[in-house]
């Protein structure tokens, strides 16, 4: 099916089911997707979005697995879909369930006194087990706030999976580097030794997004400055840390694009993340500002959602084929996570 063909379809469908159906559209996504999508948003807010269609039946997701599997924990009466399921998240894929079960029993063998908090790329199942030991989820634009709640309500917080985004957001709170560890689940007993997590505020997951770390250096930043001196710097903070502090600014993707409306004419913003996201922004503010991509890097996964592979998913909503399904007994425990991360 060509490009075109597949405009054609999608149109139709849309037409002809009305309210009845509802595309969501991460960042991420091309311009041909995002062109049909009826909410455009970061993880946070298509959570959200999600959890407040009232009166569609379908939500299509064009994003990545885990996005997706969120929207149907938080939508439990809608069909959800994706337009390819093998559309996942790398960084996602960093922490399965069974090898966090046994950090978890060794660390809370140290002190029991530990909330685990789960980035939003994260499979269902450990979005489950944090729900389950009291603990929520959080996403790139309120982990500051998810964090601070969970150490108001214990000793230490286990933040999985994102080691970029977890040390970051510690940074910004004011937390000290030295009460920070971090847990290798490649190596015997996380690579720590007892008095390590004794003194743990924080115990980080080993996990990164391959697209923004190691992606966007020190380097880049040096590069950008010298191209384009005085330019102002801001990138995803699932950068590693020494990015984060070489730009000086970080922020979610829809912190980015407010920090882009909200320039001055004649304003200058070098944007290190996802590519689709930078230059549409660059296109649509084109001529008013000066906006550039860090470097130009693409997530392959969200890539894999095509126009063709939308409209072929649009023609089976109707008769229920092809719905994100939930793991068993997990959504119950997940959803507690989410809802947990909604009310902060
Ligand atoms: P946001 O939470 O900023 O939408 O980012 C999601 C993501 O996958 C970034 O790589
Ligand atoms: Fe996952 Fe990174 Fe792609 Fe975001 S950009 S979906 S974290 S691989």
């Amino acid at each position: 099916m060509t490009d075109r063909e597949a405009h054609a379809i999608i149109m139709r469908i849309k037409r002809e089911l009305g309210d009845r159906l509802v595309i969501l559209g991460h960042h991420y996504q091309k311009d041909t997707v995002i062109e049909f999508a009826d909410f455009v948003g970061d993880s946070l807010e298509l959570a959200r979005a999600a959890s407040q269609v009232e009166k569609a039946e379908y939500i299509v997701f064009c994003g990545v697995f885990f996005m997706a599997e969120t929207a149907a924990i938080l939508a439990p009466g809608k069909s959800v879909f994706i337009p390819d399921s093998k559309a996942g998240c790398p960084l996602a894929d960093m922490a399965p369930v069974d090898r966090v079960e046994k950090a978890w029993d060794i660390i809370t063998g140290v002190d029991p006194s530990v909330v685990p908090v789960t980035y939003v790329n994260s499979s269902a199942a450990l979005k489950a087990f944090c729900g389950a030991r009291g603990g929520a989820v959080c996403t790139s634009a309120n982990a500051g706030k998810v964090v601070a709640w969970a150490l108001a309500k214990g000793k230490k917080v286990l933040f999985m999976p994102d080691m970029n985004l977890g040390r970051n957001t510690a940074r910004a709170m004011g937390i000290d580097d030295g009460v920070v560890v971090l847990w290798d689940h490649e190596k015997h007993d996380g690579g720590l030794e007892g008095k390590d997590l004794a003194r743990a505020r924080i115990v980080l997951w080993k996990g990164w997004c391959p697209v923004h770390c190691p992606e966007f250096t020190v380097k880049d930043i040096e590069r950008v400055r010298r191209i384009h001196p005085g330019i102002r710097v801001m990138v995803h903070p699932e950068t590693d840390p020494a990015t984060v502090k070489a730009a000086g600014e970080a922020g979610s993707t829809s912190q980015m694009l407010s920090s882009i409306e909200a320039l001055p004419d004649g304003g200058r913003l070098a944007v290190g993340t996802e590519a689709n996201m930078v230059l549409r922004a660059a296109r649509k503010h084109a001529g008013r500002l000066e906006i550039i991509p860090l470097k130009e890097v693409y997530c392959d996964d969200m890539a894999r959602i095509t126009l063709p592979k939308l409209a072929v998913t649009l023609m089976k909503v109707g008769k229920g084929e092809g719905r994100v399904e939930l793991p068993e007994g997990l959504a119950g425990d997940a959803r507690k996570a989410l809802e947990a991360m909604l009310r902060i």
